[in-house]
């Protein structure tokens, strides 16, 4: 049997990684700035991370959410302390399009509306409901489509009062990314969070932060929409909160009534998805991951700022878009196979995405910006 071929490869296979590194079977050495599409929070195989895996996979790996499982209610006492959302109720799942699908459902039990407002440059997922509202015709399916899911512009509050003027009653839900990372690092303004919050909460709609990117201290904040202090009445989560392990998470404002059977899933929340989560979340708290993600992101925008070709850079925290001159792709290529460093690309072609892991330290960082600057010196 082949593999279903769906992914451009690059020509590198990774056999052991350690914090922010990786080696390939050659035993050659790569810096990991992407940590797997923004997945490593806490550096690979971090030495508590994997003792905490190993310890539960002795004791059990898994069992189906018919049964008490300790773990699960450990991850959302500790999740809701360190995101200052305790009075949230806490569900599990797998991914970060799970954990979008469930929202948009929840939020349609809830109010019993059907339309759903997304933005333009959005990432979502790729399941039924969470590709419906993801700014991207070519992973849209025919069956996906419908005219129920509204596409707005970003940032444009005209357009955003003008719907809900008109379709207001109709409108379940709004979903909207804490930072677009997908679409290019692009940062929402503080007003227009508000507005979405406002009309939200004036037609009863319910407004879903997708944190599965920005979240887990990425930005600096726990959450990324915490810049702004407003309160989403449904914030999802994914990519760093298992560090590789997949799991994702939807927390719930308790205004939302759950019942039996309401939602579900066999593999979400199961025993070693959640010694993962916990790992993760002990570990940034106990190493101050946040206070050392503003820092290093500080220090990396300080260094590269005046870098020939680079026309803006978008950052909050560690996420990191850099707007270059031209097509980022030849840059990208020159990083990884002349210096052996992974970065990301966006949708928005001239857009180098920065995901470094959170603990990433200064001299890993010099490695990335002293390599940038030949690669820009040398266009
Ligand atoms: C903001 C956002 N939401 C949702 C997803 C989907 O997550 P997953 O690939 O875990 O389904 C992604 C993935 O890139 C994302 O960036």
């Amino acid at each position: 049997m082949n593999l279903f071929n769906v992914y451009p490869l690059f020509n590198i296979n990774p056999v052991k990684a350690q914090g922010s590194f990786l080696w390939n079977e050659k035993g050659e050495k790569y810096l990991d700035f992407y940590g797997g599409h923004a997945v490593i929070s806490i550096g690979h195989n971090h030495p508590y991370y994997q003792s905490k895996l190993k310890d539960q996979l002795e004791k059990i790996s898994f069992y189906s959410n018919s049964v008490q499982n300790n773990l699960q209610i450990e991850l959302a006492q500790k999740l809701g302390e360190i995101s200052g959302y305790e009075e949230y109720n806490l569900f599990l799942c797998n991914s970060g399009a799970e954990a979008n699908e469930n929202a948009i459902k929840l939020a349609s039990f809830h109010n019993g509306k059907s339309k759903v407002l997304y933005f333009s440059g959005s990432f979502h997922g790729r399941t039924s409901a969470a590709v419906s509202v993801t700014d991207n015709p070519k992973i849209v399916a025919p069956v996906n489509y419908s005219e129920r899911f509204i596409k707005l512009e970003w940032n444009d509050l005209k357009q955003l009062e003008e719907i809900f003027k008109t379709q207001g009653n109709d409108i379940s839900s709004v979903i909207i990314e804490g930072i677009q990372g997908v679409g290019g690092i692009m940062i929402p303004t503080a007003g227009f969070l508000f507005k979405i919050k406002e009309l939200c909460e004036e037609y009863n709609a319910v407004l879903i932060l997708d944190e599965v990117q920005s979240g887990y201290g990425r930005s600096g904040y726990f959450f990324a929409h915490q810049e702004f202090g407003i309160q989403p009445d449904i914030i999802t989560t994914a990519k760093g909160m298992g560090n590789g392990f997949p799991i994702g998470g939807v927390l719930i404002h308790p205004k939302f009534e759950a019942s039996n059977g309401l939602l579900g899933t066999t593999f979400g929340g199961n025993h070693l998805a959640c010694a993962a989560a916990i790992a993760v979340l002990d570990v940034i708290k106990n190493e101050n991951l946040i206070g050392n993600t503003l820092e290093m992101g500080g220090y990396i925008e300080n260094e590269i700022k005046d870098f020939p070709h680079i026309r803006s850079i978008r950052r909050k925290g560690l996420m990191i878009g850099i707007e270059l001159d031209r097509d980022c792709a030849e840059v990208r290529k020159s990083l990884l196979y002349d210096h052996f460093i992974f970065t990301g690309n966006s949708n928005d072609k001239a857009v180098l995405r920065i995901l470094p892991a959170l603990n990433i330290k200064k001299e890993e960082t010099d490695i990335f910006i002293n390599a940038l600057k030949t690669v820009l010196e040398e266009i």
